[in-house]
């Protein structure tokens, strides 16, 4: 993968009205469709959001990716209130797992978040795997990692750039792709894309204005 990958993480944020000002906000990109040659979008939004935004870009003609942000750890089958991979990939091609939120307030063990892998690779859903630090154990078969540190986000504190590059570097020995996450804006982006190891970021906060977001696909 050549292309950075831009990742937004929309969270558990926006209506389905909030949803459609951001998409016809974020439309304008086509105005520079050249963006696309260089870099690789994907705007992961909440589960009842999905359809809007794969649909929306399929009759735009835009290039970006839908993902979601979360996939049941089980196959379709009575678990109330799951959405599993099969349905998932219905409209997208990816999934956030593993971020740190869901570790800690859904309490997502290495076993649960090793089978939400499994599963996603089966249905033929690339997992955008989240770490926390080095030492964060990775399942087989993750080829995208996004390095979070925790105190970085939602803080408007990131990890240096250094940092961040040294500990990509150390995933990017085990043949991964690193992205960096963690207060990213238009301001800070280039000073981690810029260096040898990050190959892309992974944007919250900063993703939920469209031109916010638009600023950082250009900045990058
Ligand atoms: P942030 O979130 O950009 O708001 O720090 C990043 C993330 O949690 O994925």
């Amino acid at each position: 993968m050549d292309k950075l990958f831009i990742v937004a993480n929309l969270k558990s944020y926006k209506t389905e009205t909030e949803a459609r000002v951001w998409l016809e906000v974020f439309k304008k990109i086509n105005e520079n469709p050249q963006v696309f040659t260089q870099k690789e979008i994907l705007i992961c939004p909440s589960f009842t959001l999905l359809s809007l935004f794969s649909n929306f870009f399929k009759e735009n003609n835009l290039p970006v990716k839908v993902g979601a942000q979360n996939v049941s750890p089980f196959e379709e089958g009575a678990y109330t209130g799951e959405v599993n991979a099969g349905q998932i990939k219905e409209f997208g091609d990816y999934v956030i797992i593993g971020h740190s939120e869901r570790r800690s307030n859904f309490k997502e063990s290495d076993d649960v978040l090793l089978n939400k892998v499994k599963i996603s690779l089966e249905h033929g859903l690339t997992p955008v795997y989240c770490v926390q630090d080095k030492d964060t154990l990775v399942p087989e078969n993750v080829s995208i990692l996004a390095y979070e540190p925790i105190f970085a986000i939602g803080s408007g504190n990131p990890d240096t750039p250094e940092n961040a590059d040294e500990v990509a570097k150390s995933f990017v020995d085990k043949n991964k792709i690193v992205l960096y996450g963690g207060s990213v804006n238009p301001e800070n982006i280039r000073s981690f894309t810029q260096k040898e190891n990050i190959k892309g970021v992974l944007v919250g906060g900063a993703s939920l204005d469209g031109q916010e977001f638009i600023k950082i696909i250009q900045n990058a």
